[in-house]
């Protein structure tokens, strides 16, 4: 089966739809700093605009433990969303109060209106399914059609990712079907030479995706915090460097597979090692095999991968025909550590065929260091949404909007 489409819910004048966004965007001190959700949320909503719908977009933003939390609020991404429409939005300061049942009552063909933080419910997320019903029921109140376009949390089941989109007519937004149309293409028959650059910081996090990929690319390429757990698995002395030493066994392990099955994993060669975690800390270039062999000894952190590994990775990202990257090389937040990233970036912008940029982190850094969205093939919405795809696991947003 396919993904039910907004056409299949028939004509949507003068229907209440409920717009299920991931616009959990990051905010600094109450101002987004990457609305890159937002703009990808639009198309859906202009379609639905278009049709004269009453367009009640809801979605959650941070972890807030189930109550309000002023800092979670949606309020400016409500906003950024008019801004963004040019036209005028409301906001409710409730998601299924009194405040939110007026403003939707109130609601006129192809107005927009954004409900405040779902997740400030404790139904939305709870473990028990009969309380996110219950809560998905309040929803459905507001809702004669639903459409889920919340790429980025399809992963997760949650009351208005799962149950709401079975108790009302319900199908996939234009933002879900681009997105699995692209990930679709890097599962089924990549081009190749495939390349899976992978960072960040956590190899745990990771363990899944590298197993599923091992046997279906041509290379992995390792940087970012969880090289150093790969560095340790083939002997090496990582100083401070972040290590996960339960990983070391698992690691190994995945190093074996590859060699047998011919897939290259490529590691650093060199790393930028500094004396501590800030901007100003004192650092150098390392050999990846020579981490402690610093000024700083034993004590020094890898914060990036070195010059000549960004190199080699460039040279094997260009190299190839498609290309999936999730995860920074290093800490690109801090000018000091940014140019492993950064070089990473701009070689995926050299792809000459499809290269994706996978979601949360990966995303925020390469609009972070300056380049547009237009300069790669696709920029994911979803982080963990896109890696759980890519494992091949069954996602239950997706599910449920008819996927298999
Ligand atoms: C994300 O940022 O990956 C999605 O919005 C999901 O958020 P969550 O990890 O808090 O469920």
């Amino acid at each position: 089966m396919t993904l039910r489409t907004i056409d299949s819910l028939g004509p949507l004048a003068g229907k209440r739809v409920v717009v299920r966004c991931d616009l959990n965007v990051p905010l600094r001190d109450g101002v987004i700093t990457d609305d890159g959700r937002v703009r990808a949320s639009v198309p859906t909503i202009t379609t639905l605009v278009a049709q004269g719908a009453r367009v009640i977009v809801v979605s959650h933003l941070g972890r807030p433990d189930g109550a309000p939390d002023a800092k979670y609020s949606l309020a400016p991404v409500a906003a950024r969303l008019g801004e963004l429409l040019d036209r005028s939005v409301g906001f409710a300061t409730d998601t299924v109060g009194s405040d939110a049942a007026a403003k939707v009552a109130a609601l006129g063909d192809g107005e927009v209106l954004v409900l405040e933080n779902l997740r400030f419910n404790a139904g939305e997320t709870s473990k028990n399914e009969a309380e996110r019903t219950a809560f998905a029921g309040e929803l459905a109140e507001f809702a004669d059609a639903v459409v889920s376009d919340g790429f980025g949390v399809v992963h997760r089941k949650q009351a208005s990712v799962y149950e709401l989109e079975q108790l009302r007519p319900s199908a996939a937004g234009l933002l879900i079907a681009a997105e699995l149309d692209v990930l679709d293409r890097l599962t089924e028959n990549p081009e190749r030479p495939y390349a899976v650059v992978l960072g960040g910081s956590k190899v745990s996090d990771k363990l899944g995706v590298i197993a599923h990929l091992l046997p279906r690319v041509d290379a992995l390429l390792i940087g970012g915090g969880m090289l150093f757990t790969f560095l340790a698995a083939t002997g090496h002395k990582v100083g401070s460097s972040l290590l996960e030493s339960d990983q070391i066994e698992t690691v190994q392990g995945y190093l074996t597979e590859a060699a047998e099955r011919g897939v290259d994993i490529v590691l650093p060669t060199d790393v930028v090692v500094a004396a501590s975690f800030s901007a100003d800390a004192d650092h150098v270039v390392a050999a990846a095999d020579s981490i402690e062999a610093t000024p700083f000894g034993a004590s020094g952190l890898g914060l990036d991968i070195g010059p000549e590994t960004a190199t080699a990775f460039a040279d094997r990202i260009r190299g190839s025909k498609t290309v999936f990257w999730n995860g920074p090389m290093g800490v690109f937040e801090l000018a000091p550590f940014a140019a492993g990233t950064r070089v990473v970036a701009e070689a995926l912008t050299e792809v000459d065929g499809l290269s994706v940029v996978g979601g949360g982190d990966s995303a925020a850094a390469v609009r972070q260091l300056g380049f547009e969205d237009d300069q790669f093939g696709h920029i994911s919405t979803g982080g963990g949404a896109s890696l759980e795809f890519l494992e091949g696991k069954k996602l239950p947003g997706l599910e449920v909007l008819g996927w298999q």
